[in-house]
């Protein structure tokens, strides 16, 4: 290894070894997930929060600032749009609801495609173009493919994306479409998708980028550092998030592991996974003594985390695992009622977003998370990806339910508009 060499990717599986710019999605030895390593970075931890917080902030990103720890030999020439310096809310109706005294909410629907996919996007587009790829692809649930979309349009790079027909959302759909990317419609649902684009990224040199790609983790382990320097490098006690394909869950947990390696924190706090009930393959192995995993046919109104057979379930385990996390699942009846709430607050999310307060409120139920802990929550997506649940919740559900606001029909004269008002203030 050369003096100047910052990062290579090392096999989880193995440990064989490649160089940062190897193109190969997974390891060429035995086909394992592959991750990225750093040499540590220089300084004490003080100078090294010090330097986050002030670096120099050329693309005022979220991610790049932390690129001495991301992908350091590529911060100059990252494609940012920018990306992150996503804010930390606090909202007493949804803690209220939680169940939970310090509850604060990390709104990674603030991103500039509307998730926190953009974090890992702006870093595996960059590794895509330094490397020269001629087009990059990736299979999604939606999120993904609209990050992907805008970023490959900002490289230059022609993008291919594989969605389950008729599986999500029309907000993300229609973002790859507008953003240039060429949009396979796939009969089947997202784990056949993952299944082909591996396969033709595989076959016809194309540069994957779903969460496998280790780049995409270095990107999304921002999510953790910006929150901790948000909180001056203090603590929580739970960092809780809904999980899919575990990308962030492995993500979360290199993140974590790092910043206590490089004594960035002193402590580590707990994870939650939360997991739809129809899309529990990860909730269920937990309950199991993480003995294995069975795939299953997924099925929930949160369509973002609508997956089967998670691709990073062993690296999720770990992270589960070395944090002295839980993961749990929770019903489409209570995630659409978080969300209500969550909207409700003005805050707003997507259904697999809600999942996270769901997820807050039932491990609170338990006894798992107790009600002086301090919670963070991550919210993944802005409201207006999902607006065919919106519209089921609030003109479709049959009886309506107590959140729902029905839009009202008026004559266009102002008594009508009076009688409105009127019943309002009486909070009718
Ligand atoms: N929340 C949202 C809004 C998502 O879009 C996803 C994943 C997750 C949570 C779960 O994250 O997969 O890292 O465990 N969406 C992917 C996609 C699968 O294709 O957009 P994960």
């Amino acid at each position: 290894m050369t003096t100047e060499r910052k990062s290579w990717q090392r096999c989880d599986a193995c440990g064989a070894e490649f160089d940062e710019r190897d193109a190969s999605p997974r390891c060429r030895e035995c086909g394992g997930l592959l991750a990225i390593v750093h040499t540590p970075p220089v300084g004490t931890p003080t100078e090294l929060r010090a330097r986050f917080g002030t670096a120099d902030n050329r693309h005022s990103s979220g991610v790049w600032r932390f690129g001495e720890i991301v992908l350091p030999t590529a911060t100059a020439t990252a494609v940012t749009h920018p990306e992150g310096n996503t804010p930390l809310l606090s909202r007493p109706a949804i803690s209220a609801w939680a169940d939970i005294d310090s509850l604060l909410l990390k709104h990674e629907g603030h991103n500039p495609t509307g998730s926190f996919k953009d974090r890992g996007m702006t870093v595996g587009v960059t590794q895509a173009a330094r490397i020269g790829a001629r087009a990059v692809a990736c299979a999604s649930t939606g999120n993904t493919s609209a990050s992907l979309a805008s970023y490959a349009a900002q490289a230059g790079l022609p993008a291919l994306v594989f969605v389950p027909e008729g599986q999500i959302a029309i907000g993300k759909l229609t973002q790859s479409l507008a953003y240039g990317a060429r949009t396979l419609l796939v009969p089947g649902d997202f784990d056949a998708c993952l299944r082909l684009v591996e396969e033709a990224s595989d076959a016809l040199g194309i540069y994957l980028l779903n969460s496998i790609n280790p780049f995409r983790l270095e990107g999304q382990k921002t999510i953790v550092l910006e929150m901790l320097m948000q909180l001056d490098w203090t603590v929580p006690d739970w960092v809780v998030f809904p999980a899919g394909n575990l990308g962030n869950t492995s993500a979360f947990g290199k993140a974590l592991a790092e910043a206590h390696a490089w004594g960035l924190i002193s402590r580590l706090p707990r994870l939650a996974a939360i997991q739809a009930e129809g899309a529990s393959p990860f909730a269920r192995a937990f309950a199991r003594g993480f003995d294995h995993l069975e795939p299953m046919a997924a099925e929930t109104v949160a369509t973002a985390i609508k997956i089967g057979a998670p691709a990073s379930y062993e690296r999720g385990v770990r992270a589960i695992r070395a944090t002295d996390g839980v993961v749990c699942s929770v019903t489409d009846a209570e995630i659409l009622e978080a969300k209500a709430v969550i909207d409700r607050a003005g805050v707003g999310c997507e259904p697999a977003s809600a999942a996270t307060v769901a997820g807050v409120r039932k491990l609170r139920e338990q006894g798992v998370i107790r009600p002086g802990d301090q919670v963070v929550g991550v919210l993944t997506g802005h409201v207006l990806k999902d607006s065919g649940v919106l519209k089921l919740m609030h003109q479709e559900m049959e009886p309506p339910p107590a959140w729902a606001n029905r839009p009202i029909r008026i004559t266009p004269d102002i008594d009508a508009v009076r009688r409105v008002l009127d019943a309002s203030a009486d909070g009718k």
